[in-house]
């Protein structure tokens, strides 16, 4: 038993009103497309992915998918409806060499390999030669309305603008997913252009298959959002929404307390261990993990990082392509960009920006500093307002900061510079050589004090007024 998925998606999503394919539109940083081809690939015995693409589509997804050995491409020269779409993609395949084929648009980013697997089992099992996957929508006017017969069996699919008031009530409609047995690929030649778009509709392939006596079934499911298509930005928003939503509850589902559901928007593919609270407002994505005991407060964004148990990420923080280790404190305020490595216990507090560098051990960066190519030890004092002058215009050099280093306020380290283990720097200093262990490093001015200045250049103008 062999199965393939011809997934379509050359349309070029006018709805959009965009420069950029439809499916290629983003949903949690990830393009459309790529949601329904996962799912696809959940599916036991799919031996192959054909993505139809067209003129408008082309470049984008042959890039988004050069590196999966899965997916092949077949081309739509005309946009002429969706059984011409699933015919270009079966002209890739020398012809009926799959016993089942898997069809669905590519603008469903909700659908779940399971329920794609349960479709695919209802197939066999029933011995079907086309089954179509429709759902109950509160809002059915953007969809293909489902017609039964009145003994219960599918007699077609009729397309909003082709329905007459009485259809368009009906709230049965098609999710644009279907499977198909070899002996029902022969009947797309079979359809006839739709007079009023001028476009083959895959949906007649319904009928068609009924008058030449094949098996054909709609499995209705109850769950809409799940079958959301984007074909608007206001779909766009509402499969948001949706997705949202479902990586939201499972989270809770699975001990993760969030304060509020609507304003977490938390990228599918994100893990978070139990007992971690987040505040309102908090965006965590891409390949972001958070341990357990974790509190994320308002405002914060992290993005492909690995957070250990017991971390606070106070509010309005960024964190970039980083690690922060169990224990520590960020923020409020703090900017950890791509290559920050913060160590157990440490804390990175307002308005400290660190940048590939790694803070020891329960070394602190507490106020108002820049760490860039910097190697810092255990056990570190940085100062308010120390910086790290790591890039000379042309060149980055590094800063090492051994164990035990105490760094005043206020200091500029000037790299390439080590400060040894357990040295001193004073507050104010702009330290360019290296400093020893246990040395004390000053390089500000001592100060002059001249007493009663003040008296004698002002006593005699205070006294006219
Ligand atoms: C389609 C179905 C409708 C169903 C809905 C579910 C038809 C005629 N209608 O409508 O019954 O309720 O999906 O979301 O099939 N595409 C191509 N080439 C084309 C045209 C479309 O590849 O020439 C692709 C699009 O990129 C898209 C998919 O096919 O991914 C569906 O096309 P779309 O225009 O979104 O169809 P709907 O109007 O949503
Ligand atoms: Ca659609």
């Amino acid at each position: 038993m062999t199965t393939c998925a011809v997934i379509l998606a050359a349309g070029l999503g006018k709805r959009m009103k965009s420069a950029t394919p439809k499916v290629v539109h983003s949903l949690f940083n990830k393009p459309i497309v790529t949601y329904p081809v996962e799912a696809v690939k959940a599916v036991a015995g799919v031996s192959k992915i054909v993505l139809v693409i067209g003129r408008h589509s082309e470049e984008r997804l042959k890039d988004i998918f050069k590196e999966d050995p899965m997916v092949s491409f077949a081309y739509q020269t005309h946009l002429l409806g969706t059984a011409d779409a699933l015919k270009s993609g079966l002209g890739t395949l020398d012809g009926g060499q799959f016993d089942y084929t898997l069809v669905m648009t590519a603008d469903a980013p909700l659908i779940r390999g399971e329920t794609l697997q349960g479709l695919i089992d209802r197939h066999i099992t029933g011995g079907n030669a086309v089954t179509v996957l429709s759902f109950v929508s509160s809002n059915p006017s953007s969809y293909g309305r489902v017609m039964r017969n009145p003994g219960g069996t599918i007699k077609c699919i009729i397309e909003n603008p082709d329905a007459s008031d009485e259809e368009r009530k009906i709230n049965e409609v098609n999710s644009g997913i279907y499977v198909f047995s070899r002996d029902a690929l022969p009947l797309l030649d079979k359809i006839a252009v739709n007079a009023k778009k001028g476009e083959f509709y895959l949906t007649d392939i319904v009928s068609i298959a009924n008058e030449h006596g094949l098996k054909v079934e709609a499995q209705k499911m109850l769950d809409e959002d799940e079958f959301i298509g984007i074909n608007s930005r206001a779909e766009l928003l509402m499969a948001l929404n949706a997705m949202k939503l479902r990586t939201n509850r499972h989270l809770m589902a699975e001990g993760v307390t969030l304060m509020d559901e609507n304003t977490t928007l938390i990228s599918p593919g994100v893990a978070i261990g139990r007992d971690t609270i987040i505040y309102p407002n908090v965006i965590l994505e891409g390949k972001t993990q958070i341990g357990e005991g974790c509190v994320i407060y308002s405002n914060v964004r992290i993005v492909n990082s690995t957070i250990e148990a017991d971390v606070v990420v106070k509010d309005s923080t960024l964190i970039e392509d980083s690690a922060v280790q169990s224990g520590a404190a960020v923020g409020p305020f703090a900017h950890l960009r791509p290559g920050a490595v913060i160590g157990k216990k440490a804390k990175v507090g307002n308005f400290v920006e660190i940048k590939k560098s790694t803070l020891g051990y329960n070394t602190k960066a507490s106020h108002l500093s820049y760490i860039g190519d910097a190697s810092v030890g255990d056990n570190v004092n940085i100062g308010a307002g120390t910086i790290t002058c790591n890039y000379d215009g042309v060149n980055k050099f590094k800063t090492v900061i051994e164990d035990g280093v105490f760094i005043g306020s206020d200091s500029q380290l000037v790299a390439p510079v080590t400060i040894g283990k357990g040295a001193f720097v004073g507050a104010g200093s702009t330290i360019t050589q290296d400093v020893p262990s246990d040395a004390l490093a000053l390089s500000r001015v001592r100060q002059r004090t001249i007493l009663d200045w003040v008296k004698a250049k002002f006593s005699t103008e205070k006294h006219k007024t």
